[in-house]
């Protein structure tokens, strides 16, 4: 079956995580290549900020952690803009004390906006492209969802539940005409990563470069956007191994990552 791929004159696109890092550059990219956006984060000046930049992009600020809120803001971006096409869920945070000290609450925040923030906005999404039976949702997760590593705890778990959940969606949404697919990618230059300065990160890539790589596979529609291959190939087959060989590697591979 062809998967349903989303072009400017279908509809928006909605960007979640938009007022920083990937899904800012995200959303420039999309604008460029001429959808019209609405972007959506909690911190408006940096969204009005953003909207300087392209007529093309409109803001519509929200925390995705807010069921209600989501349900209220998709129906406000399709009034006003029109019917979403394709939805980029990238909202997104990781708390670097989680090494230091395990903390319940700081695990469920992570949760709460890197998996419940995904499911918040496909609740209003999946009713509205059901209805019309066209829709492309793409989840930004992370290399990290292939399995636990040191230095990952809650936000590796919480990325493995979205690319689950995407897996899922894409055997049985594609019935219903809506195409879904993941971003797996590895490190890239954001205010998240800001902090990794004990460790040289492999094969850093920009945020700019992110973007293009996630929106041309959001053009290709394969399930999985993983970038880049140098780290996402060997990383998956690693995943593969039998535990004592996977604990043995991944404890060599991050031994500089600082966990106190
Ligand atoms: N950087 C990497 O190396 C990397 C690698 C793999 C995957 N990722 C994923 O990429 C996504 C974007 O991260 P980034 O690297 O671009 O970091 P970032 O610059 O910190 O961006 C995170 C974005 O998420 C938004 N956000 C956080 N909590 C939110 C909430 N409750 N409601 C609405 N928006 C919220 C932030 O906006 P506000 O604070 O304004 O709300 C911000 O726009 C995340 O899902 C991250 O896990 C990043």
């Amino acid at each position: 079956m062809r998967s349903y791929r989303a072009k400017p004159r279908d509809g928006v696109a909605w960007v979640t995580g938009a007022s920083s890092g990937i899904g800012r550059a995200v959303a420039l990219e999309l604008a460029r290549r001429g959808y019209r956006v609405a972007v959506t984060a909690r911190r408006k000046g940096d969204l009005e900020e953003l909207v300087c930049h392209t007529e093309n992009i409109t803001s519509f600020p929200g925390d995705v952690t807010d069921v209600a809120a989501m349900r209220a803001l998709v129906k406000r971006i399709e009034r006003q803009l029109g019917p979403i096409a394709l939805a980029f869920l990238n909202a997104g945070v990781y708390f670097v004390q989680e090494r230091a000290v395990f903390s319940a609450e700081l695990a469920w925040r992570t949760f709460e906006v890197n998996t419940g923030g995904v499911l918040n906005c496909l609740d209003p999404l999946l009713v509205e492209m059901r209805r019309r039976r066209f829709g492309q949702i793409v989840m930004n997760a992370s290399l990290a969802a292939y399995g636990g590593m040191p230095g990952s705890l809650s936000y590796a778990a919480s990325k493995a539940a979205v690319v689950s959940l995407a897996e899922t969606l894409r055997m049985t949404e594609d019935r219903q005409g809506i195409n879904v697919q993941v971003v797996t990618p590895g490190f890239v230059e954001t205010a998240m990563t800001a902090h990794e300065t004990s460790f040289a990160m492999p094969f850093l890539m920009d945020a700019d470069q992110a973007a293009t790589r996630i929106c041309d596979g959001i053009e290709i529609s394969g399930f999985e956007i993983t970038f880049p291959k140098r780290l996402a190939w060997p990383y998956k087959f690693v995943a593969l191994l039998p535990y004592p060989l996977y604990f043995a590697i991944m404890r060599w591979v991050t031994r500089r990552v600082p966990l106190g």
